[in-house]
């Protein structure tokens, strides 16, 4: 349906589809490169992202960035970052069910659009949306599966872990895993790593 990025992002910035639309400042679309093989996606914007129309600016941005680049990852280069729901619930609540189904329409046509080879779904919310509705974050974290052409693999939410600092080992565990499985099914996203 869609020809290209663009007109996805202009849908979706005049989105109105659920009530997420009424206390939004900005649509958080999503950031990286267009044509990256590697996607992460979380729940849905917070403050932070809400005030500059881009995903995970806030403090648990900061740590992903971090762990993204011990990995040679980067945002704006060889990943797309994007969520489930792009307007902020409010007072960061989970998103609500129909308000994901509502907004979902928008990361399938991404998807469909980026073509990954890869995807990590941060955080409970975003596993249980695209990976398993019954998920146990803290057992399957870290655990692939290969399904319609795509390898996924759930991580644990930066924030969860800047609240249970005692998960950072194992979060760096699974960013470990992923560089792998970047080796093993799309080595060209690190060509231009010297
Ligand atoms: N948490 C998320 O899940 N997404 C963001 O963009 C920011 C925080």
């Amino acid at each position: 349906m869609y020809q290209n990025f663009e007109e996805i992002k202009r849908d979706c910035l005049n989105c109105q589809m659920c009530r997420l639309y009424e206390g939004r400042h900005n649509v958080v679309f999503g950031v990286g490169n267009p044509q990256a093989q590697v996607m992460f996606i979380g729940e849905g914007p917070g403050e932070q992202e809400d005030l500059k129309g881009e995903p995970f600016v806030g403090k648990a941005g900061q740590l992903l960035d971090k762990m993204l680049y011990a990995v040679d990852l980067d945002r704006h280069k060889n990943i797309y970052i994007t969520n489930i729901v792009k307007c902020r619930p409010p007072h960061n609540r989970d998103p609500l069910e129909d308000e994901q189904d509502a907004c979902i329409r928008y990361l399938r046509a991404q998807t469909k659009m980026i073509r990954p080879k890869i995807i990590i779904a941060l955080g409970r919310i975003a596993g249980m949306k695209l990976i398993k509705p019954d998920l146990r974050i803290t057992r399957e974290h870290g655990v692939w599966i290969y399904t319609k052409g795509i390898w996924m693999m759930p991580m644990f939410h930066p924030a969860a872990i800047l609240r249970n600092p005692n998960q950072m080992e194992e979060a760096f565990q699974d960013f470990q895993s992923l560089r792998n499985k970047i080796k093993e099914v799309c080595p060209q996203v690190y060509v231009n790593e010297e």
